[in-house]
């Protein structure tokens, strides 16, 4: 399977952190963030990577992340996101890269310590996204649950205000080659984004999105609030280790 990182944007909400660099650069405790989601895809033995970037910075990543190796990639790309319009949008520019096959995708701004090996290794079609029991839900995707069936999702919700479950759904999801054909046939949402949401509601009404629970750490790390809580997690992760 092929994987790619999606680690565009502006990263405005972690402005003036994001002055002078990429978000996905920023550190996280004693790597820059990117080599996080990486690290992740290469556990799931994902060794072929398209990293999507954009905004003023986007050139820095080459000398953060060179050709890969020693991160344990075999083979690394990059595309430019031209302007600001969002994650599906992002994703879409990998469909030559994904030449037909599933792709594993994951936002380069999530950290986890979770194994999502098994996950890659046993998809065959559809979707597949992650799921994190979280405080605070409104800040993200939610899933809806059926009420007679707590495990069928009937549909996402974009950060909505009053959350219909705990749940975040995470920046790692598995797609096969449809999602690019549901990328087209979405519209900007109000923020003026192709929204992943949208997508994945495309493979809900398909009734073909399946979804498992993240075991392990999992946070983003877009907000100040969020980058702290990862650099605090792999700080104390890397001192048990230590000891
Ligand atoms: C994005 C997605 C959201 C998802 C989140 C995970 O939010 O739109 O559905 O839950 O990533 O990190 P954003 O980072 O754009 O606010």
């Amino acid at each position: 399977m092929k994987g790619v990182v999606l680690a565009g944007g502006l990263g405005s909400r972690l402005y003036p952190l994001t002055y002078a660099t990429n978000k996905h650069l920023l550190p996280v405790y004693n790597k820059p963030m990117v080599f996080y989601p990486i690290e992740t895809l290469v556990q799931a033995g994902i060794r072929d990577v398209l990293v999507v970037t954009g905004g003023p910075h986007a050139g820095h990543f080459l000398r953060v992340l060179k050709n890969g190796k020693e991160l344990g990639l075999r083979h690394l790309e990059f595309a430019y996101q031209e302007n600001e319009g969002g994650i599906a949008d992002a994703l879409g520019l990998c469909e030559d890269f994904a030449d037909g096959q599933p792709v594993t995708v994951i936002l380069g701004d999530n950290t986890t310590d979770a194994n999502i090996g098994p996950a890659v290794q046993s998809f065959r079609e559809g979707a597949m996204i992650f799921l994190k029991r979280v405080p605070d839900p409104q800040r993200f995707g939610v899933p809806v649950f059926a009420e007679d069936d707590p495990t069928r999702i009937v549909a996402i919700e974009e950060k909505p205000a009053v959350p219909k479950s705990q749940y975040a759904v995470t920046g790692l999801y598995i797609y096969d080659h449809k999602v690019f054909d549901y990328i087209r046939s979405i519209s900007p949402s109000g923020r003026g984004e192709l929204e992943i949401t949208d997508v994945n509601n495309c493979y809900i009404r398909e009734g073909t999105l399946r979804w498992t629970e993240l075991d392990g750490f999992w946070s983003d790390a877009g907000t100040f609030e969020s980058l702290f809580r990862a650099n605090a997690y792999w700080a104390g992760k890397a001192r048990q280790e230590q000891r």
